[in-house]
């Protein structure tokens, strides 16, 4: 188990508030003056061109944030305009500035373009000297009565696992924004998970270490920037991104991570400082006013969708559960684990986040409140044994056969009346604990709370997860079973899920998912196998969510996988999955 650096979040809120973190992200925020009355003229600007694209995000009703970074042909200032159009040949100018930037933020350009209509559509594009950036589209928020919204949800984006044809599928989307649920970029070297077939892709990780430092962390988001699919959905669509535990450390809670060792890697908050720098820097989201790592948020879509953006992995989480600090022998007890995840000390939010959640769901009167957040928020339990057959934190090596022979036997005695098990059949079933600890099912407590709250308000909640790798369809339910939501988590833009070597292999995550699904009552669906991400789309009185897949990611020669999509409409009147 990691021992947790001594270190709080407030001291993380110092830190950044007496490092250059402010005045940088400041700094590349440029100024939206007009190019006719501006101060830049007397700097000397380098040459520089645009390799990394273009993005917008974060839409309000009267703004965007707008994204760039430039390539300098040698270190020095650079002097960006923009312009902002109704019409993709620019006659039609609505805004428009220019501003300057530099190595302290790596070049990056991020400007809050003002003064926009709601509901529309612009295109925006950046200058510097005689070059000219790719064009972007965007659209800001709607107000007032709203008909329809849609969106694309996308999570668990690794450039050495594969090609990001999602992306390019992205880019051909007709959606109000891309949610990005996280794993944005993946930290581990060159040799580290999912990268077996990197070199013959032409995807080595770069820099070929494991990033730690803010040099490295900017060295990645350029290598994954260089990447033209995500280009191509970054210049088409505004994004709303929040980050999962990747963007810093592997399986990251408040002050630590599992893939983060202090003593060999320096201190947890400086390395957790520096990407939270990165990632501010390359990605288009408005800075918080003052900067902590807070980033959960809300977007309202007129009176359809409330969007509430939580962060459920840096600003609050307490230290994941491990199975393997309640297991001797092999064999997990049972009861001292249940214990320890309904401890209703624990929290996943943090208590500022979860007031404040608490504070927007009870505002909103939206037709719908929906979470876009990082992990399962369902319950997904297993009997025991699965988990002592199967959880790579447990056993050294899977046994595949064992964890095969326990599940067929917990599905044949879950289709037997109760009365017909055997004693052994329903001490099978009744041993069943969450499948992943490091989900919401590890904060047990906090979850039913929520769930509890939101069933009273009678929300009408929709939670959004990415991280698994898998595409999941769940009913949420209070703790004594009442309908509380419905869960969606998607799958992801490359990582390899279930399917992935060293987990059960493609063939088996074919049969288990099926069978898993089955097992686990608030389990409706679940596709262990494919790449992907999910279509979500509201009216007033439903909503139809479409897990959608590609082909393959080992080839840019790819397809759309009709036969494996899979659509849930769900009655805002009932919230109940058919
Ligand atoms: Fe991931």
């Amino acid at each position: 188990m990691t021992t947790p650096p001594d270190f709080k979040r407030r001291t993380l809120v110092k830190a950044l508030a007496t490092s250059s973190l402010i005045p940088i992200l400041g700094s590349n925020l440029i100024a939206c003056s007009n190019s006719s009355n501006n101060s830049n003229n007397a700097i000397d600007s380098v040459p520089a061109d645009f390799n990394h694209g273009v993005a917008s995000g974060d839409p309000l009703t009267d703004r965007v944030i707008l994204w760039t970074r430039v390539t300098p042909v040698e270190e020095g200032q650079v002097v960006v305009r923009w312009e902002v159009a109704e019409d993709a040949a620019f006659t039609n100018i609505v805004s428009q500035g220019e501003g300057v930037t530099n190595a302290d933020v790596d070049y990056t350009v991020k400007v809050d373009a003002e003064g926009l209509q709601p509901a529309a559509a612009y295109y925006y594009r950046f200058m510097t000297g005689d070059k000219t950036s790719p064009m972007g589209k965007t659209r800001t928020l709607p107000q007032g009565m709203v008909q329809a919204a849609s969106f694309a949800v996308v999570s668990c984006a690794n450039y050495p696992a594969g090609f990001f044809n999602v992306y390019a599928e992205l880019a051909k989307q007709d959606v109000d924004a891309v949610l990005h649920l996280g794993d944005y970029i993946y930290e581990y070297s060159a040799a580290g998970y999912a990268s077996e077939r990197a070199e013959e892709l032409g995807r080595v990780s770069e820099p070929a270490n494991e990033i730690i430092s803010l040099s490295d962390y900017r060295t990645r988001y350029r290598q994954y920037h260089s990447d033209p699919d995500l280009q191509a959905a970054r210049a088409a669509l505004p994004f709303i991104i929040v980050w999962d535990d990747h963007e810093v450390a592997n399986d990251s809670w408040e002050n630590g991570a599992e893939n983060h060792n202090p003593s060999t890697e320096g201190a947890y908050a400086e390395r957790k400082m520096a990407a939270i720098q990165a990632w501010y820097e390359w990605l288009p989201v408005r800075p918080p006013a003052t900067m902590e790592d807070i980033i959960y948020r809300r977007f309202q879509y007129g009176d359809l969708v409330d969007l509430l953006m939580l962060d459920t992995r840096h600003v609050g989480r307490d230290e994941q559960l491990q199975y393997s600090d309640f297991a001797s022998g092999g064999i997990i007890d049972v009861d001292s684990v249940r214990a320890a995840y309904n401890d209703s000390t624990r929290s996943i939010l943090g208590s500022e986040q979860l007031g404040w959640l608490r504070e927007q769901l009870n505002q909103s009167s939206a037709r719908w409140q929906v979470l876009g957040q990082q992990v399962l928020m369902s319950r997904y339990r297993i009997p025991s044994p699965l988990l002592e057959a199967l959880d790579p934190g447990l056993v050294s090596e899977i046994d595949l056969a064992k964890g095969t022979a326990a599940l067929l036997a917990a599905v044949e005695a879950k289709g037997k009346a109760p009365e017909e098990r055997s004693a052994e059949e329903q001490a099978l079933l009744d041993s069943a604990i969450p499948y992943n600890l490091d989900a919401w099912d590890g904060y047990s407590a906090e979850r039913d709370e929520i769930l509890g709250f939101a069933q009273q308000l009678d929300s009408k909640l929709v939670a959004l997860a990415g991280d698994t790798h898998n595409a999941w369809t769940s009913q949420l339910r209070t703790s004594d079973g009442k309908v509380a939501g419905v869960e969606f988590g998607c799958t992801s833009v490359s990582s390899p899920g279930f399917d992935g070597p060293g987990l059960l292999g493609p063939g088996n995550a074919g049969l288990f998912g099926p069978l898993v699904a089955g097992l686990i009552d608030d389990l409706n669906y679940t596709n262990l196998v494919g790449r992907g991400y999910l279509h979500i789309a509201f009216t007033a009185d439903a909503l139809t969510a479409t897990h959608r897949f590609i082909t393959t990611v080992d080839s840019k020669d790819y397809s759309v996988n009709e036969a494996a999509s899979k659509t849930f409409v769900v009655q805002r009147a009932d919230m109940l999955l058919t």
